[in-house]
């Protein structure tokens, strides 16, 4: 079997060949890579940790904390403000950006993460995550404010997400392709697994919650329809489904063997574009998909060119096999 290397010869490999990372996102992609492991392990405890169960409090997108959400938002937060990398953080799981404190050097990066993702999977023993996303700190101004954070997706200069699932897996892109990194638990290091992931153009696998049907827009509610009608319908091929609603494991499934996913506007909260988040969901699972050769949209436009306006801004998420993609955009398209 041929060697296999580390996360940190892999990004030490990005900084020389590629000029792809400077030292301080190499430091800051290792710091945060070590903050999933410590995630992983509270994960892995379950029961017998006090990491189950609900936190009692509420988060800014009013969804009811668990106690993994907490815990995950406070081992990111702690690894990542000492290390000199990065300016600010911002969270699913915090009102308001956190500014480095004056104590530790600001760095010309910031981080955004989502600390646990699927949480309602967490107390039921299925696969959840953590994503997270990297942004350059524009300007010199030292007082970084959340109008430093509203950048398109397309300025990421990083991105990536930690699956706890049967393997702990990291997946990451600085730009230059996708790479996957299986923890070895005896050694606790990162080993590369995969890497120029690429998504199949086609797929026969759809990934939606599907109890929310009666409330979709038409175009979705078609695209579904034609994959349901199977060979006989329109499509002439017979589709799957799967739905984990741990966002991170249906993107991880994927990038590993193709697949459309889809969170559409619904009417049950017209008012908002969608349910995932912008800036530290769809973005950085966009930047991932499209650097494996997938593609991701809103419905209408693509997600890594949309320009954010808040920071927890919500968006519709149509992404995946670039092929069905596109069908689903161009549905939206024509019902204009
Ligand atoms: P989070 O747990 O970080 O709030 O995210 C959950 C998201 C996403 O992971 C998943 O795809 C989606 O919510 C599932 O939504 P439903 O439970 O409505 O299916
Ligand atoms: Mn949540
Ligand atoms: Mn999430
Ligand atoms: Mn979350």
């Amino acid at each position: 079997m041929e060697k296999r290397i580390s996360l940190t010869q892999y990004l030490v490999e990005q900084q020389r060949k590629h000029g792809h990372i400077p030292g301080q996102l190499r430091l800051l992609l290792e710091v945060v890579a070590r903050a999933c492991k410590r995630i992983a392990i509270s994960v892995n405890k379950g029961a017998l940790g006090e990491v189950l169960g609900s936190a009692g409090s509420e988060n800014v997108q009013g969804e009811v904390q668990k106690k993994l959400d907490i815990i995950a938002n406070e081992v990111l937060i702690e690894a990542n403000e000492w290390g000199g990398a990065l300016a600010a953080m911002a969270s699913e799981e915090m009102d308001s950006i956190h500014v480095v404190p004056n104590r530790y050097p600001q760095g010309e990066y910031l981080l955004l993460f989502d600390p646990l993702d699927g949480s309602s999977n967490i107390d039921v023993n299925v696969s959840i995550g953590t994503i997270f996303s990297v942004l350059r700190k524009l300007g010199d101004h030292e007082s970084v404010t959340e109008r430093d954070f509203m950048q398109p997706g397309t300025r990421q200069a990083a991105a990536g997400y930690c699956v706890y699932g049967p393997q702990t897996t990291l997946v990451l892109t600085v730009g230059d392709g996708v790479a996957m990194f299986t923890l070895d638990r005896e050694q606790g290091s990162w080993v590369l697994t995969a890497e120029n992931v690429r998504i199949p153009e086609d797929t026969k696998e759809f990934a939606i919650n599907m109890s929310n049907k009666r409330h979709w827009d038409a175009p979705v509610t078609r695209y579904i329809d034609e994959c349901l009608a199977g060979t006989e319908g329109p499509r002439g091929k017979d589709f799957n489904m799967r739905w984990i609603a741990s966002m991170v494991a249906d993107v991880h499934r994927i990038l590993s063997r193709g697949g459309v996913f889809l969170y559409p506007w619904d009417k049950r909260e017209p008012d908002k574009p969608g349910k995932l988040r912008l800036m530290y969901e769809a973005n950085p699972m966009a930047f991932l998909v499209e650097q494996a050769g997938g593609a991701a949209t809103n419905g209408r436009e693509r997600i890594l060119d949309l320009q954010p306006s808040k920071l927890h801004e919500r968006v519709s998420v149509v992404l995946g096999s670039k092929n069905e993609v596109e069908r689903v955009t161009a549905y939206h398209h024509e019902a204009r």
